[in-house]
């Protein structure tokens, strides 16, 4: 069946288009995008007063299949996707086991066409089991569809194995996607370091603890001429080198997430381990440094990090609580917060969540063009939304957003040239 998307703002900033116009979809691509198109056979989808832009993207998630699916499938993580406004996630390898061969690159493409509801694009392991004992095969599973390489939820803290996973990465044109964490100051840390750890009694995790492997990363992508791309960055620490670094013309690129420009360890008072994060959440002026690096570019894109974990391990006390909060539900309207204070345009948010993750990652997505594959996201930025638990499609529901008012949500999602939510509904 072909759709019309009709009456709204289309933001594509890749196509330098910001205009209300029409968009014809026929047979999963985009037919047509012009003033007044007539479809008689067409299902309409009025949009007037609402936005449509590129299908976003979410280049880090954890999906948690194989083997946690007690915490999230890629059945119900798709939903959540979509109830969020992305067309496209990036899952991320450190499953049970990890994603680290060719056959979980295609079980996860396999698994993720049967659900049919989102692209799901698997990141492999860099390390064999993720053991950091020897390297995955870059060459096969970039050639299985791997879109990067990342130990995510660890780092790689032997200097040499990383320097030679950034060249055997860089041969076959894989990005690596660095968790920075130097494990010996962050040992037994559960929040930021500084002044609330003292006040509240909790061990605190230095920003140094990022920024020290953030540097090493540096200096090794310098050497190596191998790209990296730093993961949930949360400190204006690392903000600084990676700007220094981008002058320097080091292939780096970055990412931070909606919990990071928009909660302070000053949340964490309550002892409520919902907020408890890895990096953690960090002070006031970490979060003006991150709003002002994602004005400058210095942050490329804005990710979720969604990590669902179970309601029973969240529930323990503070310092047993595993790290981690979901992220795919809220990402856009926490994000869109950005616009509201002007931090970003409308336009540079869709860049953030759109084009440049697709930009960076290779992806043939984040367009609005004739002829492209129609992924598209209609967003109401009148609407306002209070989160809340019993409504989301995750298996998670260790969100610290819950309760909390949002504006910007996604209405409409086209994946694939197929109207895969409607009215704020999941189909
Ligand atoms: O908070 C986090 N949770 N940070 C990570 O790096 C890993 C993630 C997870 O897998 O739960
Ligand atoms: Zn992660």
């Amino acid at each position: 069946m072909s759709l019309l998307v009709k009456g709204a703002r289309v933001i594509s900033p890749g196509d330098n288009l910001d205009k209300e116009i029409d968009i014809l979809i026929k047979k999963g691509v985009i037919e047509k995008i012009a003033k007044g198109i007539k479809a008689p056979k067409a299902k309409i989808i009025n949009a007037k007063g609402k936005v449509a832009v590129p299908g976003l993207i979410d280049m880090h998630t954890h999906l948690r299949e194989p083997g946690r699916e007690d915490k999230e499938s890629l059945y119900t993580g798709s939903l959540a996707a979509v109830a969020g406004g992305f067309t496209a996630v990036a899952c991320m390898a450190n499953t049970n086991p990890p994603l680290d061969s060719e056959q979980d690159m295609e079980y996860i493409y396999t698994e993720a066409k049967k659900i049919g509801l989102v692209d799901i694009l698997p990141i492999a392991a860099v390390t064999k089991n993720m053991e950091q004992k020897e390297l995955t095969e870059a060459a096969k599973l970039k050639k299985a569809g791997a879109v990067a390489l990342s130990e995510d939820g660890h780092p790689i803290l032997n200097s040499s194995f990383m320097r030679h996973a950034l060249e055997y990465a860089n041969m076959y044109g894989l990005i690596i996607i660095c968790h920075c964490e130097d494990k010996a100051l962050s040992a037994g840390g559960v929040m930021n370091e500084g002044y609330m750890s003292s006040l509240l009694g909790l061990k605190g995790i230095p920003a140094e603890a990022e920024a020290i492997i953030v540097s090493r990363d540096i200096n090794l992508a310098r050497r190596t001429s191998g790209r990296i791309h730093i993961a949930h960055v949360s400190c204006k620490e690392s903000v600084a080198l990676i700007r220094q670094a981008k002058k320097e013309g080091v292939k780096i690129t970055a990412e931070t997430c909606p919990h990071y420009f928009s909660l302070s360890d000053e949340e964490l008072k309550e002892y409520d381990a919902n907020f408890k994060v890895n990096p953690p959440l960090r002070a006031k002026e970490d979060i003006a440094a991150i709003k002002e690096a994602l004005a400058d570019n210095t942050i490329d894109i804005i990710v979720s990090d969604h990590a669902p974990h179970l309601e029973s391990e969240k529930e323990l006390e503070f310092d047993r609580a595993p790290f981690g909060m979901t992220g795919l539900e809220t990402s856009l309207g926490v994000s869109y917060g950005l616009v509201e204070e002007k931090v970003l345009s409308l336009g540079e948010l869709v860049n953030k969540m759109s084009v440049r993750p697709a930009g960076i990652f290779g992806l043939d997505k984040g367009s609005l063009k004739e002829g492209d594959a129609a992924d598209i996201t209609v967003i109401d930025l009148s609407t306002s939304w209070v989160v809340k638990k019993e409504n989301f499609k995750s298996k998670g529901g260790n969100s610290a957003f819950i309760g909390k008012e949002l504006k910007a949500r996604a209405t409409e999602v086209i994946f694939s040239g197929r109207l895969v939510m409607e009215n704020g509904k999941v189909l």
